[in-house]
């Protein structure tokens, strides 16, 4: 089992992932600003890994934090959260996360202050079991998808890695297909700038043991041309109440191409991806980063110095690409705006 994070006696731990494939290391963050930093520098990324990672960072800094009654405490758990949900802004999970903290000290205002880290403590693990056994729900559910002998075309990375680890999102419904005994490959889209399919997707499907191929992200349309992919399935670090999905920059010219080849299109991603207080995928907002990410690699340049960059790390795949949205209630298809509010009933 591939161990993302974990949190023990007030220190989270979790793999560098800046350092994967060449360095499997383990990095321990004590203060909630460490663990901020690591989400930024995305040491730990994927929608619900940062969720889980930012409910810890408050579990950790609640119990460095000095109070001598609710309303100081409560104020200071505030400003950690301000800070925890200002690191990443795209991913809904990280302030979905955040504020189950929060209500989880509002819900106990009577209690002192050294209950109340207990309570956030307790919150924070709740928060990562929850997404470990949702992802495996997740997975049964999605994997009767697959059919035996399929190739499923894979962006970003939306595995243990981008989870509270174990089985992830859209690779966990491939490792459930694996499992059961279909004989399936991966191809896996490289994604640039950031690299999280040659670098996370490749390592993770290649320690499980599942076939994998990589390929740049402008391969795909020429495998898909020549009939070698037979589904794609994705995750997502938002989806609006319309189905319109937010996920890694370049999963909507993967969608498009799916569309022009009859390829279906999935996406995998837990409730606490959905933002029903968005009525379209026009309304979320979109991360820039750091231009460096685009004119070097590996500390290289690769590019002119003092070049124009511009450097989105999502997009928005509209509701009409997506054939289907799996998550721990089911297989949801469209109408969108009917279904996403029926199984939050
Ligand atoms: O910038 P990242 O690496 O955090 O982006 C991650 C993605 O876009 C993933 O595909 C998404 O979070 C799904 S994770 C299960």
């Amino acid at each position: 089992m591939i161990k993302t994070i974990e949190y023990n006696n007030g220190i989270v731990r979790l793999i560098d992932q800046t350092r994967l494939p060449g360095e499997e290391v383990y990095v321990e963050c004590r203060d909630y600003q460490s663990v901020g930093d690591a989400i930024k520098y995305m040491l730990i990324r994927g929608a619900p890994a940062i969720g889980v990672a930012a409910a810890m960072g408050v579990a950790i800094g609640a119990n460095n934090i000095k109070a001598d009654g609710f309303d100081e405490f409560y104020s200071k758990i505030e400003s950690i959260c301000d800070y925890m949900i200002e690191r990443r802004p795209t991913a809904v999970n990280l302030s979905w996360a955040v504020k189950r903290m929060k209500n989880s000290v509002k819900e106990n205002r009577e209690k002192d202050v050294s209950s109340l880290k207990k309570i956030l403590e307790d919150e924070a693990i709740k928060i990562w079991q929850e997404d470990l056994s949702i992802n495996k729900i997740m997975a049964e559910n999605g994997e009767e998808l697959i059919k035996d002998g399929n190739t499923i075309l894979t962006h970003c990375n939306a595995g243990a890695l981008a989870t509270a680890g174990d089985y992830g999102t859209a690779l966990g419904v491939i490792k459930a297909a694996f499992v059961k005994g279909k004989n399936i490959r991966v191809f896996a889209d490289e994604t640039r700038p950031f690299l999280q399919g040659a670098r996370l997707t490749a390592w993770e499907m290649k320690k499980e043991g599942i076939p994998v191929r990589l390929i740049t992200d402008n391969m795909a349309g020429y495998f898909m041309k020549k009939g070698e992919i037979d589904l794609v399935i994705v995750g997502a670090d938002r989806i609006a109440a319309n189905g319109d999905v937010a996920n890694k920059i370049g999963t909507y010219t993967v969608a498009v191409l799916a569309r022009e080849h009859n390829i279906p299109f999935y996406v995998v991603a837990p409730i606490s991806t959905l933002d029903m207080s968005l009525d379209s995928g026009d309304k979320i907002p979109i991360e820039e980063r750091d231009k460096r990410e685009i004119t070097d690699i590996n500390g290289r340049k690769i590019a002119p110095d003092g070049i124009d960059v511009l450097n989105p790390v999502f997009d928005v795949t509209p509701n009409r690409f997506v054939n289907a949205i799996i998550n721990e209630k089911g297989i949801i298809r469209p109408p969108y705006h009917e279904n996403l509010k029926k199984i939050l009933k």
